[in-house]
């Protein structure tokens, strides 16, 4: 799958200096992916070939940058950046592979899932053994204050995910509830890659504050549009499963607009089709009601708070990346 942004078109040093680092990375994740096993290494290699948008490695190298000084190059950037860059996707990648497994998806990165093709245990485990290896290499940059926010962004993770299970099929869950969910399963750890990427390249903690607020807008308005297009997306360009929240009992924003302000009997109706889980009915209700519009505009307001922590930044091609980032979270169409 492309990147988030597609940095090859934009004519600037500073996505030349961010593609080099990324394919660093991207060497760093398989050194350490990879195992004696063969058995394994085949899964490894099954997952890792098809990479999927980068967004958190990107953020974490981007901010590393912007925090910085003119002319903005590879000088910023430190093997600890890129050390760290790998286990945050690494963290995300075993997130994905457990987040199949529960919502039972097939597709992946335009792919056969894990669970797919080999079943929940081979998953699970696999899962584990992302987590663990990003916990290991994170250990080998010798700094306990990292490993200790991963781990705490990781607590948050599975608290978001187990929130979301006690939610299933709860139409009655409130917009407060729906946010926590979000931010503990998305956000935190995309606010976590913006605050580390400024820790490592040296800023003061006010500004490392900011960026971590900045991820943490940009990633609730992330999440939005990924509920969005799991209900109006072409799956053959998002290339996952989707309609995969109503098939598990997940209740977004649009429905929960839609539930909150509907007349009793179009209530009814609409209860009625979520649990049938008539995802055609349901998806034109939720759009011709305008409440896909309106959960759209929620998340661009969370794009423009994101964008308005930037104005500590000196401003420059970095800077004016991350703000491109931002719209783009909610622009896209995978
Ligand atoms: C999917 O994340 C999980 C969510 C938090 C919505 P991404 O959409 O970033 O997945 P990849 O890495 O591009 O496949
Ligand atoms: C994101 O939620 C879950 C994680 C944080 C892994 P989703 O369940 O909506 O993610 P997708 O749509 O399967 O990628
Ligand atoms: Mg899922
Ligand atoms: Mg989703």
């Amino acid at each position: 799958m492309p990147g988030i942004l597609n940095l090859a078109q934009i004519d600037l040093p500073v996505a030349t200096v961010l593609t080099e680092q990324l394919e660093e990375v991207v060497v760093i994740l398989e050194r350490q992916l990879a195992s004696d096993h063969s058995a394994v290494n085949a899964l490894c290699r099954h997952i890792e070939q098809y990479s999927g948008k980068r967004l958190r490695p990107l953020l974490l190298l981007l901010t590393g940058l912007a925090v910085g000084r003119p002319p903005w190059d590879s000088s910023e950037l430190t093997e600890r950046h890129r050390i760290v860059a790998a286990v945050v996707e690494m963290i995300h990648l075993a997130t994905l592979v457990h987040d199949d497994v529960l919502d039972e998806a097939r597709i992946r990165r335009k792919v056969a899932t894990l669970n797919n093709l080999r079943g929940n245990e081979t998953a699970v485990m696999l899962g584990d053994y992302l987590i663990s290896n990003a916990f290991s290499l994170c250990s080998s940059v010798m700094d306990p204050a990292i490993n200790l926010y991963l781990g705490e962004v990781t607590n948050t993770i599975c608290e978001g995910e187990l929130l979301q299970l006690h939610h299933r099929d709860d139409c009655d869950i409130d917009e407060r509830t729906y946010f926590q969910i979000v931010r503990s399963k998305t956000a935190s750890l995309i606010g976590e890659c913006c605050r580390l990427g400024a820790v490592l390249s040296g800023a003061d903690a006010t500004l490392c504050e900011s960026m971590r607020l900045y991820g943490l807008y940009l990633g609730i308005a992330f999440q939005i549009q990924d509920d969005l297009l799991d209900i109006t997306g072409d799956e053959a360009v998002v290339g996952k499963s989707l309609g995969r929240d109503l098939h598990s009992g997940k209740v977004t924003l649009p429905l929960i607009r839609y539930l909150a302000t509907a007349e009793p009997q179009l209530r009814v109706e609409a209860l009625g089709e979520f649990t049938s889980r008539n995802a055609q009915k349901l998806r034109l209700r939720l759009v011709e009601s305008g409440a896909v519009a309106d959960a759209r505009g929620e998340a661009t307001r969370f794009v423009e708070d994101a964008k308005g922590r930037l104005t500590s930044l000196s401003p420059g091609p970095a800077r004016d990346m991350l703000e491109t980032l931002a719209e783009a979270v909610i622009s896209r169409r995978y």
